[in-house]
């Protein structure tokens, strides 16, 4: 039987001979020699992942048919460089902002401007990290492990101390007047943190931050969506004790963390796997998890507002494409190891990356969505923040800060004076993020980084 199987296949490859061919070109892709793909000198291990159907989700899904988030304001523009997260201090003070240069900085009103509050390492130098405009381009990874990157940013509303998770720094803590910040957690079970990601801090004092992944750091973080591979974790840090503890681990790139309003549970988001997972802190249910919500693309920051409700930031959205690559490791295995581009290979599976941002109840149910369909004014959403009757929108990748009155205030649909304003922001944002020859702009931005 096994013998005539075998012939039959060596006729077939005779007959056949472009099988060959192509059998040898694709074990050539699948070795990539040359590492010319873009998981080159990657150990790239696709794995299969626990992620709701795509049809299930989109169908259910509630819309922004009006895409009202294209209607905010883009703030700060060329002067704050991807700020992810976004803080105010006790005294009302704000916004502070993480930045791709490594620095916390924190707006002191028109007449000072932005500030540098705090760093997370000593080693962090002008010379070495301020690339103004150009700090969140391809410019910045290669120093971004030694200038830091902050991602989670919470003040201690007794102490008025800032926490910060650092992606290559850890969690970290600096006084009201800021400086260079103590690290307090940079290792947990005797192993180094990789990608600490966001934090939030407990009645207690303890802190609970998001541990991305055990096996990439924030600069191969796309990798760990390919992958799809579950390394991450949930920690916590006790300050009586200064230690850290595992307190959920094998998540699939757990990223934003938010304490319910009554300190009984906590929200993360699993970024791979589009969710937001409760986790019990309280009663009977204390220490076990529950998914509460599936999401229609890749969430970052969650954020609570006083009514005690969350906004989760969503990197928009998900695509058949990519959900038949997701359940099909072994495709994965072949496509991304093709030597094209990244950026080719992700548009083709229909990765456009629009934003949403949606706010949900306790139970999941989502209470509003506010999405930028065309993608022209936000894109790369990473953090939603309600403060002062608006929303404060961070971006990972971008140069400004965006903001938006809500409760919003509607203009009917396809007036003209509104639809005008959301063309301009959005023609400018584009000319400016395709300015490669912007040296003038730099050498503004560096008298910042003093
Ligand atoms: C949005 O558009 C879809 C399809 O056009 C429609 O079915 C739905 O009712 C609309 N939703 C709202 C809130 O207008
Ligand atoms: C600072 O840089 C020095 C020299 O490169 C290195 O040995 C040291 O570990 C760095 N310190 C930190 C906190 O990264
Ligand atoms: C604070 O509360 C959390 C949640 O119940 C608990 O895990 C942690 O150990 C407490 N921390 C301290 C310092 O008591
Ligand atoms: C690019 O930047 C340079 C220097 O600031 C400026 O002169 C030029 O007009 C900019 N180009 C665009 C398309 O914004």
């Amino acid at each position: 039987m096994e013998k005539r199987i075998l012939q039959l296949k060596d006729e077939v490859l005779l007959q056949h001979p472009y099988l060959i061919v192509l059998a040898v070109i694709l074990s050539f892709i699948i070795m990539d020699p040359f590492q010319l793909s873009p998981v080159g000198g990657h150990d790239f291990r696709p794995v299969k992942n626990d992620i709701a159907s795509y049809q299930e989700v989109m169908e259910s899904w509630p819309r922004d048919n009006r895409s009202r988030l294209g209607l905010g304001n883009l703030e700060f523009k060329d002067q704050i460089f991807g700020p992810e997260s976004l803080e105010f201090d006790t005294w009302g003070r704000g916004p502070y902002a993480g930045l791709a240069d490594g620095r916390i900085v924190r707006w002191m009103g028109e007449d000072v401007g932005w500030e540098t509050f705090a760093l997370v390492t000593r080693n962090w130098t002008e010379k070495l990290c301020c690339k103004g405009v150009h700090s969140t381009t391809h410019k910045q990874w290669k120093v971004e492990s030694k200038c830091g990157r902050p991602l989670g940013l919470r003040f201690d509303r007794k102490s008025g101390d800032l926490y910060i998770a650092d992606s290559y720094y850890g969690l970290l803590v600096v006084g009201p007047e800021g400086g260079l910040a103590t690290p307090l957690a940079t290792h947990v079970d005797g192993k180094p943190i990789l990608f600490a990601n966001d934090l939030d801090i407990h009645n207690n004092g303890s802190i609970f931050f998001t541990d991305t992944s055990k096996k990439y750091n924030r600069v191969d973080h796309f990798f760990i969506m390919l992958e799809g591979e579950a390394t991450g974790r949930l920690l916590r840090y006790d300050p009586p004790t200064r230690t850290t503890h595992v307190v959920l681990e094998g998540l699939a790139f757990p990223n934003g963390v938010q304490l319910s309003k009554d300190q009984s549970f906590l929200l993360f988001t699993e970024t791979t796997n589009c969710r937001i997972i409760k986790y019990f802190l309280e009663g009977s249910e204390k220490g076990t998890t529950e998914i509460i919500a599936d999401l229609p693309g890749f969430p970052d920051n969650i954020r609570l507002n006083q009514k005690g409700q969350f906004w989760v930031a969503i990197d928009c959205c998900r695509t058949r494409a990519q959900e038949f690559l997701i359940y099909n490791p072994w495709l994965r295995n072949i496509y991304f190891r093709l030597p094209i581009p990244m950026r080719y290979l992700a548009r083709f599976v229909g990765m456009r990356m629009y934003s949403m941002v949606s706010l949900l109840n306790d139970k999941g149910d989502v209470l509003d969505v506010l999405e930028d369909k065309k993608g022209v004014v936000m894109k790369l959403v990473s953090e939603v923040k309600e403060a002062n009757g608006k929303l404060w929108i961070g971006t990972v990748a971008h140069n400004h800060i965006a903001t938006l009155p809500y409760p919003l205030q509607l203009v009917p649909a396809g007036a003209a004076t509104v639809a005008a304003v959301v063309v301009d922001a959005a023609e400018t944002d584009a000319a400016v993020s395709e300015n490669e020859s912007g040296a003038a702009v730099i050498v503004e931005q560096l008298t910042l980084c003093a």
